[in-house]
């Protein structure tokens, strides 16, 4: 008998990050038909570490039993006003006091009417009118509903009152329409929580360039040549500069990931776009991570159209010739300005540290992030990665960790260094 397994790949994200560890969110979940995609939403944070509190309103309760959000985040469900279970004095206001943050996830336009003229007849809007912390809400209907001027003013209402509103997806909804008023997918909303509260803010006013992926030079319009950069650790770096409250922005070769929401991403394809994309504002960044793997050659030209093989011969007669590309991270450390920070990648097969210090010193970086594509867990394609930070002062080993973790790590090492006497930040200052 043939017996199929489906092994999910190990994340490393919920074993090393308990990001929301000391936070309290609460969910409020009302009764649109996407309320079950809810379960995913509380399912994470709840793994994240986060006290996840879930007030289901009584429509949504039709929808999804309370007992799924109980059992999910460890907290009971709250679904009544005054519930004798809810070991909170006035239940509605201690929740409130607690919570960093209030989502609701999916809203009806119901719930969206009742919040807009400042209703409080259920657990969740009397709560939702006593929270004063962050509160995002994302619109779940049908098109037309979605649409109806009343509903957009109402959202208007709350969006001018510091509701932020999640924007609905396009695409096929639960009623066969198409149109605007999909619930977004449950990691989507998870981002826009963490990007609120996940990590003290201490990037906040730094503008930060990440470059990631790889270029792909093309040879004709069939062809091109790359490598095999997935872009996962510059778009880790990314995330975790935006999570510490930066302006971040990403130039990003073509990968398939997504970048956290928030992040300005400028896609480009070839070594030459991305010098532009990156030298043409470079002054205005404080932090520049160079960590694209960036051609370092380019075929002298193209040819615009396909190329055919030779029908009789065994061998490619067509003699590409290729030029050097420029070389981005060298152009950017020539011209670094007083309080800039430069950070460049290295990915060596051999003699790891020195050839990681003569890159240092030969781009004028402040610091370079080596790994040894022959290190298990370090490279292309892996979700972690073993990075040591070599820096004028010395060397820094960081040990097997997620690229999310690593990413952290080399930001942290970068504030460091930004702060010491007599570094960028205070050469500005001087
Ligand atoms: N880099 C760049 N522009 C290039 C080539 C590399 O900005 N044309 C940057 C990379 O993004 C990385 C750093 O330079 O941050 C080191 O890249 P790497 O390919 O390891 O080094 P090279 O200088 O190209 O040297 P070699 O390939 O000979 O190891």
């Amino acid at each position: 008998m043939c017996k199929i397994r489906a092994i999910s790949p190990l994340c490393y994200n919920e074993i090393t990050m308990k990001t929301l560890k000391n936070k309290c969110v609460i969910l409020g979940v009302t009764g649109s038909i996407a309320a079950y995609k809810a379960a995913d939403i509380a399912s994470s944070l709840a793994k994240s570490g986060c006290d996840t509190q879930v007030i289901l309103t009584e429509n949504g309760a039709k929808i999804i039993a309370p007992i799924t959000f109980s059992t999910l985040t460890g907290n009971k469900c709250i679904t009544q006003t005054f519930d004798e279970a809810v070991d909170y004095n006035v239940a509605h206001v201690a929740l409130a006091k607690r919570a960093d943050l209030l989502v609701i996830a999916p809203a009806t336009a119901n719930i969206i009417a009742k919040l807009a003229c400042g209703m409080a007849d259920d657990m969740l809007t009397t709560t939702a009118l006593a929270c004063t912390c962050p509160k995002l809400i994302s619109p779940a209907m049908n098109t037309a509903m979605y649409e109806n001027p009343v509903v957009q003013e109402n959202l208007s209402r709350l969006a001018s009152q510091g509701w932020e509103i999640i924007e609905p997806d396009s695409g096929m909804l639960a009623c066969k329409d198409i149109g605007t008023g999909k619930f977004p997918k449950p990691q989507v909303i998870v981002d826009e929580i963490w990007r609120r509260i996940a990590r003290t803010k201490d990037m906040a006013g730094l503008r930060v360039l990440v470059t990631a992926g790889p270029t792909c030079e093309p040879i004709d319009p069939v062809r091109y040549v790359t490598n095999h950069s997935s872009g996962k650790m510059g778009y880790a770096l990314a995330k975790s500069a935006i999570l510490r409250g930066a302006k971040v922005t990403l130039v990003s070769g073509p990968v398939s990931l997504s970048a956290f929401p928030g992040i300005d991403v400028v896609p480009v394809r070839t070594a030459q776009e991305m010098y532009d994309a990156v030298t043409e504002n470079s002054d205005s960044y404080d932090i520049i991570i160079k960590a694209a793997a960036v051609a370092d050659y380019t075929p002298r030209s193209y040819t615009d159209h396909k190329i055919k093989k030779d029908e009789d011969g065994d061998s490619f007669e067509h003699g590409i010739e290729f030029i050097r590309t420029k070389d981005i991270l060298a152009a950017l450390g020539d011209k670094k300005r007083d309080g800039q920070f430069l950070c460049g990648f290295a990915m060596e097969t051999d003699n790891l540290l020195e050839n990681g210090k003569k890159k240092l010193g030969r781009k004028n970086a402040d610091m370079i992030c080596a790994n040894s594509l022959r290190t298990a867990g370090a490279g292309f394609k892996t979700d972690t990665n073993v990075l040591t930070l070599i820096t004028e002062d010395g060397n820094e080993s960081l040990p097997l960790l997620s690229k999310d973790d690593a990413a952290d790590r080399i930001f942290t090492s970068i504030l460091r260094k930004m702060n010491e006497p007599g570094k960028p930040e205070n050469e500005k200052n001087e």
